[in-house]
């Protein structure tokens, strides 16, 4: 047996409850209860609220007349002062976070209070400077005797749909840059993992926000998510998430035309030369695809590598899937890896492995469940792929590497591209010219080269082709969650 952390008592405290939902300012309980899971064991945690279309509905309109008094009156600098407050608090309880992530997604402690909790308040203080700096323009109008200019204005009330991969950090991903821009927010987390976002709620009220400008409601998504995203007093959907509900959401958002930004699914390339730097390229390209377990849209999950190198490449990697260590998030020595996130995910991933082999891959490393206790699936690697292999096309979302071998540039950027995909990419070599026209030719909407996985508040994030639109980060996000009047003056 595996000893476990004590519960820090502010999470004893929290898990017990109410965790309804956090609509307004107060809780609202609900018919509809989410048992939420423990994937690090398989067995119930807690019940949560689950919200409805009438619990959407309340949500919404609280976070309309919270839009349309109090937080439109507060001044930018007062707006901003509660996003850096809000910042504050997450650093401050980053261990509750951690404790939080570790339980509903299984991820380990460590590194849902280190990454997940300390990468968000990074976010809300970015963003908290915002508000002070969307500036409008005026404009050289050719109209004898107008002047124009431009206000950049909310777009009043958001909702922000949540993934279960990083719990808290997707959703401050979206609150930020929607409450930066003056929006107020009706968030709904996955159903798999809402606790952080039911706890930063709380927060939000402690930071000073008015009553119903975060309300956090946990639901399902085919009925609390596809609720949101039909609302007629929404006027902005932030959703991350599957391809296939993305298309969903687009959709349900077509009765009041209301706007959508998707984050969807990915498949990226990771392309390694024979040049590249193997003590960086190799480790630097293992963990591109299982770090956070391969639960990663931009996880590079086709790893390319040039033929000279192949056989020592492989090898290395290899030795490195032998020393993970997978265990519980809440596992008093720390794991490289947790479970995959639910039953039904470790089936589809092991479900990949088993079609991967039976169209003829090879399993070099791993190859189905680890134990029969909680979700855990064991490193996989495959070689012998192919371009056309299911392995090699469809988002697996999981810790399964395809690694296959290329003979030269003009073939592998081919090959790289032939996706419906197009979130990420990489390529680890030392020719910084074939960076640079590679970085150019790849088509995707982040490329890393010699290194993988690096987002910044203050950098634009986001996919082409079937990986969505719009651009989260950066001064792109502020856009993303505002709208542009023209105003004619004579
Ligand atoms: P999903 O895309 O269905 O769920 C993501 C969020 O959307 C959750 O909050 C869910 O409640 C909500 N949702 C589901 N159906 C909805 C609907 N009709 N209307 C509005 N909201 C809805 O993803 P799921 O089912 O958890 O996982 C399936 C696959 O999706 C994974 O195996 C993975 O390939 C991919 N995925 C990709 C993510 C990413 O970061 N791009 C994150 C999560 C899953
Ligand atoms: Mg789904």
């Amino acid at each position: 047996m595996t000893d476990l952390m004590p519960l820090l008592p502010e999470v004893e405290a929290f898990l017990k409850g109410p965790l309804s939902l956090r609509i307004g300012g107060g809780t609202v309980d609900t018919d509809g209860t989410i048992e939420v899971i423990d994937p690090s064991f398989g067995s119930p945690l807690c019940n949560v609220a689950g919200a409805g279309a009438r619990e959407v509905d309340l949500a919404v309109t609280a976070a309309r007349a919270a839009y349309e008094g109090p937080w439109s009156a507060m001044t930018p600098d007062e707006r901003s002062q509660c996003i850096w407050r809000l910042a504050e608090l997450v650093d401050e309880r980053a261990g509750i976070f951690g404790q939080l992530d570790a339980l509903d997604n299984g991820k380990p402690f460590a590194v849902a209070r280190d990454v997940d909790a300390a990468y968000s308040a990074r976010h809300l203080r970015y963003f908290a400077g915002w508000p002070s700096k969307i500036e409008g323009a005026t404009i050289p109008v050719s109209v004898p005797d107008r002047f124009n200019y431009t206000r950049i204005e909310p777009v009043g009330v958001c909702g922000l749909i949540a993934p279960w991969n990083y719990p808290l950090l997707m959703a401050v991903w979206k609150i930020a840059p929607a409450l930066a821009a003056g929006n107020a927010i009706v968030m709904k987390p996955a159903e798999q993992t809402p606790l952080s976002a039911l706890y930063l709620a709380d927060l939000a009220l402690e930071a000073g926000f008015p009553e119903g400008v975060l309300n956090v409601i946990p639901g399902i998504g085919t009925e609390a998510g596809a609720a949101l995203a039909a609302h007629p007093g929404v006027g902005k959907i932030g959703f991350t998430g599957s391809t296939a509900t993305g298309r969903r959401i687009v959709e349900a958002s077509m009765g009041n035309l209301k706007k959508v930004s998707l984050e969807l699914g990915g498949k990226a390339a990771n392309i390694l030369f024979a040049d590249a730097d193997l003590e960086k390229a190799v480790p630097g390209a293992f963990w591109a695809l299982f770090g956070n377990n391969g639960q990663s849209c931009t996880a590079g999950a086709r790893l390319y590598v040039q033929r000279p190198v192949f056989e020592q490449v492989l090898e290395g990697l290899v030795a490195l899937a032998s020393q993970v260590s997978v265990g519980p998030g809440m596992a008093e020595t720390a794991h490289d890896l947790g479970p995959v996130i639910s039953e039904r995910q470790m089936r589809t991933v092991t479900g990949y492995i088993d079609s991967g082999v039976s169209e003829g891959a090879e399993c070099v490393a791993g190859g189905g469940r680890l134990g029969d206790t909680g979700y855990f699936v064991a490193p996989t690697i495959l070689t012998g792929v192919t371009d056309d292999m299911r392995v090699a096309r469809e988002e697996i979302f999981g810790p399964v590497l395809c690694v296959l071998p290329f003979d030269d540039e003009a073939e592998v950027i081919g090959r790289a591209n032939d996706t419906e995909y197009g979130l990420a990419a990489g390529l680890w070599t030392q020719d910084v010219t074939r960076a640079r026209t590679l970085a150019e030719r790849l088509k995707a909407g982040t490329i890393w080269i010699n290194c993988w996985g690096e987002t910044d508040a203050a950098s634009p994030f986001g996919g082409m082709k079937q990986s969505g639109y719009g651009r989260e980060m950066g001064a792109d996000a502020i856009a993303l969650y505002s709208q542009t009047k023209s105003v004619w003056v004579v």
